[in-house]
């Protein structure tokens, strides 16, 4: 298969760019598109095998559910039901927005697969121009988890989705780099208070603010994985990554030692390292970016040096420590 790429902004097809991409939605295809977060792969979320075509593209276990993107809250609206006052409240105050919500879906709305068999459906809607005409025309909910190879970084620029999805999808629409860089924030508004299965941009506090007190899955003690794919091993580059204190003196001790067995060693950090072989500017918009470029080095091994983390870096954090698989350089 041939896989388009198309930027889609300022190009003055745009509208035959859409037809194309509603087309192949509508045909069972698969289209990735850019979000404020990372670009998605989508397919239409009430087709079971159009859905089938995510998960071979990705690699992705199938008991990891995929989010269902709209255009609207009255679109949302339509698929779902026993919606909470709160979760009407976190769509009013944050869609179009980087939030997930898990809400209980009307029976038989969703191809089974979407959802991994739950009752449960994770539905958000992107603020991304690209995203959001694409919706508008297809008149579909479109499940889309990020559109990269299971495991890899997820993609923030179209090259990235081109590099794990070249010859497996028709067509990629381009919008340039994701303004947000991580996942969306996940919260389950089917408990209460509600938990925060996945951290991202929009905040514990930011969230406190609309509905009061909500829960971080992480604090919750012998919980078993209520967000499935949260077990998995994700955002990996190839060679491994080390967590490493963000301390000048510890970090040079570090890269000499490994360079001493004759290995390339790459930093990801806030502050340049002259000593590394390579060296990444650490952000959340740039993580994934930064972690796939390294992929394009003869690099060994990555440190990734952690400050005491601000809240709105709790997300990169989580990410980052996946990235690692938790490890700590020693
Ligand atoms: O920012 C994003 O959310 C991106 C863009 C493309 O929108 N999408 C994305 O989708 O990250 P995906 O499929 O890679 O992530 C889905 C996450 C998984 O952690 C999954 O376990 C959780 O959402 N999830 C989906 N449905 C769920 C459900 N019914 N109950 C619990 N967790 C669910
Ligand atoms: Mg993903």
């Amino acid at each position: 298969m041939e896989t388009e790429i198309i930027l889609v902004d300022k190009n003055v097809k745009k509208e035959e760019t859409y037809s194309q991409a509603v087309e192949i939605l509508r045909n069972e295809g698969l289209v990735a598109f850019p979000t404020e977060t990372v670009y998605g792969l989508g397919a239409d979320a009430t087709n079971p095998q159009a859905v089938e075509k995510i998960f071979e593209a990705k690699g992705r276990p199938a008991d990891n559910p995929l989010i269902v993107h709209v255009d609207s809250k009255e679109s949302a609206l339509d698929w779902v039901q026993n919606v909470p006052e709160k979760a009407l409240q976190c769509m009013d105050a944050f869609w179009p927005g980087a939030l997930t919500l898990i809400m209980k879906s009307k029976p038989d709305a969703f191809a089974a697969n979407v959802t991994a068999g739950l009752s449960t459906v994770g539905i958000r809607v992107p603020n991304h121009p690209v995203a959001l005409n694409l919706l508008r025309r297809v008149k579909l909910p479109i499940a889309a988890p990020s559109a990269n190879t299971s495991g890899k970084p997820s993609p923030t620029r179209a090259e990235h989705v081109y590099h794990d999805m070249e010859g497996v999808i028709p067509l990629i629409l381009d919008g340039g780099a994701t303004a947000i860089g991580i996942e969306s924030t996940v919260l389950d508004m089917t408990c209460e208070p509600p938990v925060i299965l996945r951290p991202g941009n929009i905040t514990k506090e930011d969230l406190e603010q609309v509905i009061g007190t909500v829960r971080l899955s992480s604090d919750i003690q012998g919980n078993a994985p209520k967000s499935p794919g949260m077990k998995y091993m994700h955002y990996a580059p190839e060679a491994p990554v080390y967590l490493i204190e963000n301390n000048q003196a510890l970090v040079e001790k570090a890269i000499e030692h490994v360079q001493k067995d004759g290995k390339k060693v790459a930093v990801l950090s806030t502050a340049e390292f002259p000593l590394a072989d390579y060296y990444f500017r650490l952000s959340a918009e740039t993580l994934y970016d930064s972690l796939r470029k390294c992929d394009r080095t003869d690099v060994d091994l990555i440190l990734a040096t952690v400050s005491p983390a601000p809240k709105r870096n709790v997300a990169m954090m989580n990410r980052l420590e996946k990235a690692a698989d938790h490890k700590w350089f020693s």
